[in-house]
């Protein structure tokens, strides 16, 4: 049995980068674990109440309500969109969860863990979390976001958070549930300097859970992070129903490491009072930054997942989320790290070897691969396979999926490199085909392999890889060709290259200097090298900018007879989108079709350039679409 989850996300503000990587990271976990064949459970949703939500939605004259329906449904929308592979998607303004709490309460209060008392001290709106005065930086700025505390002096009810003080210490100590392990020392300093009793209720605003009738006290809300991690076990129906807690204890529970303490203090003591089992592992990832900066809608640097997602693909995207930072370390997001690894290890290294693998079993044996003399020619490079593998296993089960991902791609370039040093295209030329067809047979062998682990992260991919080498992604097929090694048999059919070299701007800079170079030195041409060159008349239609892209301009063009053609041109510098519409310009139309950005290109459009100015190339005088330019 396996439960994921991610945190539930505040409503007062859009899903970023942020939020994305976290969801992405327990969706691969999810899949990672269901394909092993484990019951799983992945729960994500959002988190409705409290003060901030409050404040948000009176700005917007919402009421909170209205406010939390409509970015619910856009954090909904995205994970759907991004077929993330949820279980649940819980509201904390569901009515399952609110019952669940005030459930939670009133179990605690008989228990003896709360009491009635005044609260005193400082309140951090922001992170909705208490702080006292000689925690406070510059005077009365909360210590972890740097926002401006309020004093608040009002009656509460307190959560004996002291009494739970040793045992939470001997969780830590027995069970090492923190992940990364070097961040137990910090909670471990927290709790040993002493835990205060925590107060959970508030009085001064009214968005919250209700107090449990029987307490017959109105004015109080439930303190919104009580309230919060409480989604985790409503989700399965505690105090309801109860029907999903078999799946209690959480397996993973995955947070930023913004959020840790709160997972990591607060929660084992509300569960240790409800007598419940403390959850396997508490997982704590790093910030995205931008440039080095926190990322914040004041400073305008908050990155969209769903506009990356737009240029650059979901499975790309994923891909580098998950292997461009050590979990738990800062990374920084950057367009450029994310073109070269699609390029250098998406394009080179993944999406290459399978078309290789096509291409070699459509010459040499008719699209079909068996692998009966696998074991005989190349078993040191299975066993080396295998190693990887299993390191890939182990690091993933240990929460490192960057250091899954590595050793997947050294399976990758072992294959790769295999073709390299056994020249099956020369081993063919001598007569030695068994030896080429089983190299073949390896390489496929070692895709398939890696696919069904890739699976977890790049699920697309994985299934497109399978198609084309018909297998199936399935728990069967882990046991067999993972657990217990096997080789299998395949039959390829052609299948779209999986990933296209994007071009970035810095590769167009140097593509354009070499470009000058050759304009000075340029050989002698017949007329008939001209005349391989197509280039005709055709109207701009329509013509708009890429995003993501400062360059480019994607055109629609009209040829001859209402032919309408898409093209690319990198002069969005020179010219805006609009501007162009109606204009006659010069086409070559019998490019070699090109993906720029994701986008086709069917030839390209003539301009002349000089000192840093550039003008397009029009008839003299209007003429037919289509006319030859010769
Ligand atoms: O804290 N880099 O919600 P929240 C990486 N409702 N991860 C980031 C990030 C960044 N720059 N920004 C946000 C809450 N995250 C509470 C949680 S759980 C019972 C209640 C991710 O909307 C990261 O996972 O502020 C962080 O923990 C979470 O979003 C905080 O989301
Ligand atoms: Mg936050």
């Amino acid at each position: 049995m396996r439960y994921i989850t991610t945190p539930i996300y505040y409503v007062n503000d859009v899903a970023h980068i942020g939020h994305a990587y976290t969801t992405i990271i327990a969706d691969t976990f999810a899949r990672f674990y269901r394909l092993k064949g484990h019951e799983t459970y992945f729960l994500t949703g959002t988190d409705e109440h409290g003060q901030k939500i409050e404040q948000a939605a009176k700005l917007k004259n919402f009421t909170p309500k209205e406010y939390a329906d409509e970015i619910s449904a856009e954090f909904k929308k995205l994970w759907d969109e991004f077929d993330i592979s949820y279980d649940k998607f819980i509201r904390t303004t569901d009515e399952n969860h609110t019952l669940s709490v005030q459930k939670a309460f009133s179990k605690m209060f008989e228990k003896g863990d709360i009491y009635k008392g005044v609260y005193e001290g400082f309140y951090c709106v922001s992170c909705e979390s208490y702080f006292t005065q000689t925690q406070l930086v510059n005077g009365c700025h909360c210590p972890d976001c740097g926002k401006k505390t309020e004093l608040l002096k009002e009656e509460s009810y307190f959560f004996k958070l002291s009494n739970y003080q040793d045992k939470i210490l001997k969780w830590y100590k027995e069970q090492e549930p923190i992940i990364p392990k070097n961040k137990a020392s910090e909670l471990i300093n927290f709790v040993e300097g002493g835990l205060k009793d925590l107060s959970i209720t508030r009085t001064s605003f009214e968005w919250g859970v209700k107090l449990p009738k029987e307490l017959n006290d109105d004015k109080h809300v439930v303190y919104v992070w009580l309230d919060a991690l409480m989604n985790y076990i409503s989700a399965l129906g505690w105090g309801n129903d109860g029907q999903n807690m078999k799946f209690w204890p959480a397996h993973i529970h995955f947070v930023g490491k913004d959020i840790l303490r709160f997972h990591a203090v607060y929660w084992p003591a509300f569960l240790m009072s409800l007598e419940l089992p403390l959850p396997k592992f508490i997982a704590a990832h790093g910030w995205w930054t931008k440039d080095g900066e926190k990322m914040s809608k004041s400073k305008g640097n908050v990155i969209s997942p769903k506009e990356v997602v737009d240029i650059f693909g979901l499975e790309s995207f994923r891909y580098f989320l998950l292997r461009e930072v050590p979990f738990g370390n800062d990374g920084d997001y950057s367009q450029k790290a994310l073109i070269t690894r699609i390029n250098a290890e998406l394009s080179n290294e993944l999406g290459n070897l399978l078309n290789r693998i096509i291409g070699m079993s459509a010459k040499y044996s008719q699209n079909i691969i068996e692998s009966k003399n696998v074991q005989e020619f190349f078993n040191e490079e299975l066993k080396e396979c295998q190693a990887y593998l299993q390191n890939a296993i182990s690091f993933l089960e240990n929460i490192q999926p960057n250091r899954y991902l590595e050793e997947l791609f050294k399976a990758l370039a072992l294959a790769n490199l295999s073709i390299s040093k056994y020249e099956p295209w020369n081993l063919i030329k001598n007569n030695e085909n068994a030896k080429a067809n089983a190299l073949v047979a390896l390489c496929a062998n070692i895709l398939a392999k890696v696919s069904i682990l890739l699976f977890a992260a790049m699920p697309k991919t994985s299934l497109k890889i399978a198609k084309a080498l018909s297998f199936e992604i399935s728990t069967l097929n882990y046991k067999k060709i993972i657990e217990e090694n096997k080789l299998l048999n395949f039959k390829t059919q052609i299948c779209e290259v999986l990933f296209p070299k994007i071009e970035s701007k810095e590769e167009n800079k140097q593509e354009s200097k070499q470009q000058e170079q050759q304009t000075t030195n340029l050989a002698q041409i017949k007329i008939d090298d001209f005349k391989k060159i197509e280039i005709k008349v055709a109207l701009v239609k329509e013509c708009e900018n890429i995003e993501g892209s400062e360059k480019l301009l994607k055109f629609k063009l009209e040829l001859e007879n209402g032919e309408i053609r898409q093209v690319l041109s990198g002069i969005a510098k020179f010219y805006k989108a609009n501007e162009l519409i109606g204009k006659q310009v010069c086409v070559i139309t019998n490019l070699k079709k090109a993906k720029i950005f994701g986008h086709e290109s069917q030839g390209m459009i003539l301009s002349a350039e000089k000192n840093g100015k550039l003008t397009l190339i029009s008839p003299e005088s209007f003429i037919e679409n289509g006319a030859l330019i010769g």
